[in-house]
C-alpha cells in the first residue's frame, strides 16, 4: 500500500514533525526549529528526528540516522519535514544531498526557508534528482511558519522578532503612580517568564525600568535550567548604576548598554571598566538609535528579543512598528489610580478607528492571571 498523500494521515505526520521540532527550543538559535518524520512506502514511520543543538545534525539527517539505528532502509520513503531541506553547507553539510544519497522518493515540507542562501534551492536540487517535492498547505503549514517567527523575521529584515511581555492590572496598569510594580502577576506567571527568558536570545529594558526596579533579568526557573540571554539596556546617557543588579551579575550574563554619542565619556568608560559592553547607536533621534540597535542585534544573529518594558521604551518600539507580539499577563488587581502607568506610552493612535489590530489573539489562564498572547505581525 502506498503512503497516503494530502490526507489526514499526512497531516498527522507533519503534526508529529512539528512536535519533534519543539525539542530544540532554546538550543538551536540562530538556526530554526525543525522536525522530520520518515515514512516507508507501506506507510510505516521508520525514522524521526529534530535539530537538537546548534551545530548538531539537522532534522533530516537526524531522522535518517534514526532509520539506520532501527536497521531500516529509507529507499523509496517519504520525508515529512517542517522546513524546506537546505542546499548549503553551514555548520552541517546540505540535507538535500543526504536525502538524495538515501534514496528518499518524496519530500513534503511545511514552510519555505526565507534566508537568501536557501529560498527554494534545496527543493530544486531534490526535484532535479528525481524526488517528488511538495510544499504542504493548511494548518500545519501555518503552524510551521509560526514556529520560526524569530528566524523568519531575522532572515527578512535583519532585525530580531520583538515580543513585549508585561504584567498588568485589571485596569490596564503596569506600575503604580510611584513606580511600584512588584508583584502584579502570580508566581505561576513569573515562572513562565523565567522559562521564556531561558529560551530567548536577548532581553531588553529601558533605563527607567532599571532605575525603578533594579532587575536581574536572568532566567531563574524553579523547574529546569535557564540559559541566560544577553541583557540589553536602552540608556541614552549611560546612567546605568555601577551598583545595579545588572552590573553585579555580569558573571552570570553579559550586559549591552545602548547609548548615544552624547553620553558622558566618564560614565561610558566606568561601565566598560565594570565589564558592560557599550553600543553607541548612531543617529540624532531616539527612533534612529532604536533602529540602529535592532540592526546590531540582528547582525549578532539574536533573533528572539524579549522586551520587558517599561512603557516608554515599549511605546517607542510600538510607534516604530517593531513590536511583533505582545504577551500580557492580566492579574486580578485593581489600582484605579490616576498617574499609574499604561502598557504602552508612545505616540500611538489618536482615534479608536486608527488603533492597531492584532492578526490573532489567544488567551489562557496562568495561576490566577489571564495570559493574553497577541500576534501583531507574521513573518
Ligand atoms: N508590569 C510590568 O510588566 C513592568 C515591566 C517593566 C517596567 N515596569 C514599570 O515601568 C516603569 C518604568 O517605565 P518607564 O517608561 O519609566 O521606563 P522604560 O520604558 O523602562 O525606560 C524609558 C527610558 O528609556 C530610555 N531610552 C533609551 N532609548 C530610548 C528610545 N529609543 N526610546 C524611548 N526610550 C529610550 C529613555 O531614557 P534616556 O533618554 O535617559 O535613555 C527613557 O526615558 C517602572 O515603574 C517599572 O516598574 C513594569
Amino acid at each position: 500500500m502506498a503512503a497516503e498523500t494530502g490526507t489526514e494521515t499526512e497531516s498527522a505526520h507533519l503534526r508529529r514533525a512539528l512536535e519533534l521540532a519543539e525539542g530544540g527550543r532554546g538550543r538551536v538559535s540562530p538556526n530554526p526549529l525543525v522536525g522530520a518524520v520518515i515514512v516507508s512506502p507501506s506507510g510505516e514511520v521508520i525514522g524521526e528526528g529534530f535539530h537538537a543543538e546548534l551545530g548538531d545534525l539537522h532534522a533530516e539527517r537526524a531522522a535518517l540516522r534514526d532509520c539506520r539505528e532501527r536497521g531500516v532502509d529509507p529507499t523509496g520513503a517519504t520525508l515529512f519535514v517542517t522546513l524546506e531541506p537546505c542546499a548549503h553547507s553551514g555548520r552541517q553539510p546540505p540535507c538535500s544531498e543526504a536525502l538524495l544519497e538515501a534514496g528518499v522518493a518524496r519530500v513534503v515540507y511545511a514552510s519555505e526557508d526565507p534566508t537568501g542562501k536557501a529560498s527554494g534551492r534545496g527543493p530544486g536540487i531534490l526535484r532535479d534528482g528525481g524526488v517528488d517535492v511538495e510544499l504542504a498547505r493548511g494548518p500545519e503549514a501555518s503552524a510551521a511558519r509560526l514556529l520560526n517567527q524569530p528566524f523568519r523575521k531575522l532572515a527578512r529584515t535583519g532585525r530580531p522578532l520583538v515580543t513585549y511581555k508585561a504584567a498588568m492590572t485589571l485596569d490596564g496598569r503596569v506600575a503604580a503612580p510611584g513606580g511600584d510594580s512588584r508583584w502584579i502577576s502570580s508566581a505561576e506567571s513569573r515562572e513562565l517568564v523565567h522559562r521564556r527568558r531561558g529560551e530567548c536570545d536577548a532581553i531588553a529594558v529601558g533605563i527607567g525600568t532599571v532605575l525603578a526596579d533594579d532587575p536581574l533579568l536572568t532566567a531563574r526557573p524553579e523547574r529546569g535550567e535557564g540559559r541566560n540571554p544577553l541583557r540589553v539596556v536602552f540608556d541614552t546617557r549611560a546612567r546605568l548604576p555601577l551598583d545595579s543588579a545588572l552590573i553585579g551579575s555580569l558573571e552570570e550574563a553579559p550586559v549591552l548598554v545602548v547609548c548615544s554619542g552624547e553620553a558622558p565619556t566618564a560614565a561610558r568608560s566606568a561601565l566598560e571598566r565594570a565589564g558592560a559592553e557599550l553600543l553607541v547607536a548612531p543617529g540624532g533621534d531616539p527612533a534612529s538609535r532604536l533602529a540602529a540597535a535592532l540592526d546590531e542585534l540582528g547582525r549578532r544573529e539574536l533573533g528572539d528579543l524579549l522586551l520587558e518594558g517599561g512603557p516608554t521604551l515599549a511605546g517607542a518600539l510600538f510607534d516604530a512598528g517593531e513590536i511583533d507580539r505582545m504577551q500580557l499577563f492580566v492579574a486580578p488587581v485593581l489600582l484605579g489610580a490616576e498617574g499609574a502607568r499604561a502598557v504602552l506610552e508612545g505616540k500611538g493612535a489618536k482615534r479608536i478607528a486608527e488603533g492597531g489590530r492584532p492578526l490573532a489573539v489567544e488567551h489562557r489562564s496562568v495561576g490566577e492571571d489571564l495570559l493574553i498572547d497577541a500576534r501583531l505581525r507574521e513573518w
